[in-house]
């Protein structure tokens, strides 16, 4: 159907091929699904897509009382309702955050995507099934002053998504300067469970910020150095604000929806007086039950919802979300430049081998509401191994320091429109992905027999034992992403882990439900199996470590 022009592995897709390449098969799924109403690439509406739901979104400079003193000064998404009810947009007060849309699966939904910052950019709503042109491809982005119309069927489950720029390069820079809202959806399945809803239903975002003496954001202030590592803030921002602190009821039940909106950093959260974190749902929506562990794992990206049940706790006593410490700092930048590569760094953070405070909540006068967390949410109808037309030979895609000091995935960067023939997937079929961090696990591995990096830990280790190579001497964690579709996790290979940091983190991961993020430690391996439907077309996959995106960590697939 479409001409391949094959350069080594690569799918060439420059010049006139781009074209029947690419937008042709839209054009033709545009006849073929009328549930869905495309749009024709976004620059004009559609007439005949009747929305439920249409919003205006800009995005634009602005200024956030984020400290008292002086004003920051940010990029901030703001909307407004031009059909749909009030319900469908919640404001976060003084916060930089976009508002949260709020709509129910199934609504038809226009988003009118105004830039109005500097920088060309796109809006990418993180976790959503919608088709290539509402993806928030970074080949459409726009320039300031122009307009972008989405318009999509909401087809995923009730859970927590999210939105945020998506331009190639200027994802981290535009996240962190405030671009970034939640996208949550609710279906009749969950509203039958009677979960907390209205005030003791609580978006939580957690991101970390560094600012400077004028109360300005600071972002990458060692350059090259901190984009190598991805980006690493001084202090804990909750919901776009520096005072953590929530005020909940006593007896009060909450469902806590948290994100980490982080650049980079992950967290491993628990409760601080040791009871253990109760989680019912993750980034596709809720989990067959909850489960209950001592710490969670919170990779960039990733979403989560958390039982809180005040009941029992004494009025005006306070109860800490507290980051627990876990060996990651040398895989950050101190190895490194213990062992003198990249020169000093004069960069500060919060250490992740430390404990600090994310958020604090006081528990005020008793208020009661009588929702019950059900021991069985849903049904799990995952998918199964053996539907997958690939299960005895997975798609491989390693995540690793390629050898001109740049990340990358199987080898390559960003580039485009271009796909490889490895990238390549059909419609209407399941597929076992194996996703692996560094080099180790492949087959063909030279030197000193794969495990490369050795321990990570001590100092030196990161420069990797003699005959490592360069490729090697650095590794971290990828917080890998897919975009359109929701996956499960068939299986998570630790062996290659070093084992204090495995040790510190296994207890925190949730293997269970539908994800579009994980968080890949070094040396892990992972399958996924995800099903292809109902759009052709170019997605993304790439690590949502954003500095690591930005440096084109990041790869087209293709559904033909
Ligand atoms: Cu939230 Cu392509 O990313
Ligand atoms: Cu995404
Ligand atoms: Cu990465």
């Amino acid at each position: 159907m479409k001409n391949k022009y094959n350069r080594r592995d690569f799918i060439a897709t420059a010049g006139l091929a781009t074209a029947g390449f690419y937008v042709m098969p839209l054009f033709a799924s545009c006849k073929t699904d009328t549930t869905t109403g495309h749009p024709s690439l976004g620059n004009k509406i559609n007439k005949d897509f009747d929305a439920d739901v249409d919003i205006k979104l800009t995005a634009s400079p602005s200024k956030t009382n984020i400290f008292s003193q002086n004003s920051t000064d940010t990029y901030s998404y703001s909307a407004s309702i031009i059909k749909g009810s009030e319900d469908n947009l919640q404001e976060i007060e003084d916060s930089y955050l976009g508002p949260i849309i709020r709509v129910k699966k199934g609504d038809r939904v226009r988003v009118r995507y105004e830039n109005q910052i500097s920088g060309e950019s796109i809006v990418h709503w993180h976790g959503l099934h919608v088709s290539h042109e509402n993806d928030g491809h970074p080949e459409h982005v726009i320039g300031k002053g122009e307009t972008y119309f989405y318009e999509f069927v909401v087809m995923n489950r009730a859970g927590t998504y999210w939105f945020h720029p998506h331009p190639h390069r200027h994802t981290g820079e535009q996240v962190y300067q405030g671009l970034a809202g939640l996208f949550i959806v609710s279906d009749k399945e969950e509203e039958n469970l009677n979960l907390p809803e209205g005030e003791y239903d609580i978006p939580i975002v957690i991101q970390d910020r560094t600012f400077d003496d004028n109360h300005q954001l600071a972002y990458l202030g060692n350059g090259q150095m901190d984009r190598m590592t991805g980006f690493l803030g001084e202090q804990i921002l909750i919901n776009g604000k520096i005072d953590s602190t929530l005020a909940l009821s006593a007896n009060g039940k909450y469902r806590l929806r948290l994100l980490n909106g982080s650049n980079s950093r992950a967290y491993k959260l628990a409760w601080n007086n040791g009871e253990s974190i109760t989680v019912f749902g993750v980034d596709g929506g809720l989990l067959e039950a909850p489960k209950n562990l001592p710490y969670l794992i919170l990779g960039p990206a990733q979403r989560v919802d958390v039982w809180l049940d005040l009941s029992g706790q004494i009025e005006n006593k306070s109860i800490k979300l507290v980051h627990l410490p876990m060996p990651l700092d040398n895989m950050m930048g101190g190895g490194m430049m213990n062992g003198g590569m990249m020169g000093n760094s004069n960069s500060t953070y919060l250490p992740y081998n430390s404990q600090f405070d994310v958020l604090k909540i006081e528990v005020g006068s008793a208020k009661k509401n009588d929702a019950v967390l059900p021991e069985k949410l849903t049904s799990a109808n995952y998918l199964q191994a053996s539907e997958a037309v690939n299960k005895n030979n997975p798609r491989s895609f390693t995540f690793a320091m390629g050898g001109m000091m740049e990340w990358t995935i199987n080898g390559r960067t960003y580039n485009g429109n271009e796909v490889a023939e490895d990238e390549t997937v059909k419609l209407d079929t399941t597929e076992v992905w194996r996703i692996n961090n560094g080099n180790q696990f492949s087959s063909d591995s030279d030197g000193d027999g794969g495990m490369m990096g050795g321990r990570m830990h001590g100092n030196g280790g990161m420069m990797g034992r003699e005959g490592g190579g360069m490729r090697n001497m650095m590794q971290m964690p990828h917080p890998v992403h897919i975009h359109q579709l929701q996956f499960n996790i068939l299986n998570r290979n630790a062996e290659q882990v070093d084992s204090l940091l495995w040790e510190a983190t296994k207890d925190g991961f949730i293997n269970e439900g539908w994800q579009d993020s994980v968080y890949l430690l070094p040396g892990m391996q992972m399958d996924l199996i995800m099903r292809f439907e109902d759009f052709k077309g170019l997605f993304l996959y790439h690590c949502h470590n954003l500095e690591h995106e930005d440096m084109g960590m990041m790869r087209n697939f293709e559904i033909v």
